[in-house]
Parts: structure tokens; C-alpha cells; sequence
């Protein structure tokens, strides 16, 4: 039984990569929200899911950027499952991402919440920074980790982030480089 006094409030949390597509927590509500201040980047390296130490892939973090919106999916988490979920999403994102506290906008006339993120700064170990698109792409073909290919974490971002009519140049510019090579 919950504490007297203690007011538990269901959980929101806002998804702009893997989390888009494979949220795999438990959720009342899905919803295509945006955050403020935040570019998509594909500047974090993945050493657990997408690559492996020898061969790091290349996975989406959020850097700093003024006037930017960052389309993505929110998931509300009901106040029951809040610990739990944290704990599957601190363990997932354990390779470079820290928990940061946003407001999460939906679309217009929808008002905004407080919620989190998981970002992963220039701060981490696994932490690679910018390079020339091509440079990404070659690095994306090549990588593979325990859940998979770096490429389909790629085609599926981007398919997702279509189908909610969101745009992101960055992500797209990767995967037409990518689709121009050839998918196999
Ligand atoms: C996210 O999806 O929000 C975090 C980055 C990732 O796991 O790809």
C-alpha cells in the first residue's frame, strides 16, 4: 500500500533514438512530442548494442542547440511501474547516457509536461564527436553488436521519425548515404 502523504505520478519520458522505435517498457500512452534546445546527433559511440569495444557503432545522443526542436516519441509510464522502468532504462542506456529532466512539448494546443531524457555527453568513455557524414556511414555499415546491426538502428530512426511526419536533416542525410550505397 502506497505511504500515506506519498503522491506517486505517473512517469513521462522522452524517446529520440532506439527509444522511438523499440521503447520495450511498459506504457499507457505513446506520443510524437518534441523537445526544445536539443539537435539529434549521431555522435555517441555503442560498444554494447550496436558495436563492440573493438568496433564501436555509431548511436544518436543530443547536443546543444538554441532555437532546435528534437521530434520524437514521449511514453507515459503510470506511477506503479516508475521504479522499475527507470532501472531497465538505466541499465539499457548504460553506455555513455546520463538522465536529464526536460519539458516535453506535444503538438499544438497540447500542453507540455515535465519529463526526462537520456543524453549521452562529450563527458562519457564511449563519447566520439562529430566527423563528416561519409566517415559516419562507412563506420554505421560496418558495425554490429548484440542487438543488431548499426545500419537497421539507422533505417529504422529514420522510418520512424517519417512516419510521425517529423524532420531531421541530420538523420536523413545518413540514410540516404547509406540506402545510395545499397542496403543489403
Ligand atoms: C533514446 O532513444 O532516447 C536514447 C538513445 C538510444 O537509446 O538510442
Amino acid at each position: 500500500m502506497a505511504e500515506r502523504g506519498a503522491v506517486k505520478r505517473p512517469l513521462w519520458i522522452f524517446g529520440y533514438g532506439s527509444l522511438v522505435w523499440r521503447p520495450d517498457i511498459p506504457h499507457d500512452e505513446r506520443r510524437p512530442a518534441w523537445i526544445r534546445g536539443f539537435a539529434r546527433r549521431f555522435w555517441q559511440g555503442s560498444t554494447d548494442h550496436r558495436g563492440v569495444p573493438e568496433a564501436p557503432g555509431r548511436v544518436v545522443t543530443l547536443v546543444r542547440a538554441e532555437a532546435a526542436r528534437c521530434w520524437g516519441a514521449a511514453y507515459r509510464v503510470a506511477a506503479d511501474e516508475r521504479d522499475a522502468v527507470l532501472d531497465r532504462l538505466d541499465h539499457r542506456e548504460q553506455g555513455g547516457y546520463e538522465r536529464l529532466d526536460v519539458s516535453i512539448h506535444f503538438e499544438a494546443g497540447a500542453p507540455q509536461t515535465d519529463g526526462l531524457v537520456y543524453v549521452a555527453t562529450e563527458r562519457n568513455r564511449n563519447y566520439l564527436g562529430p566527423a563528416p557524414l561519409d566517415t559516419i556511414a562507412r563506420q554505421v555499415r560496418k558495425a554490429r553488436g548484440p542487438s543488431g546491426a548499426n545500419l537497421e538502428y539507422v533505417l529504422r530512426l529514420a522510418d520512424s521519425l517519417r512516419e510521425m511526419d517529423a524532420s531531421d536533416p541530420h538523420v536523413f542525410a545518413l540514410e540516404a548515404l547509406l540506402r545510395q550505397e545499397g542496403i543489403e
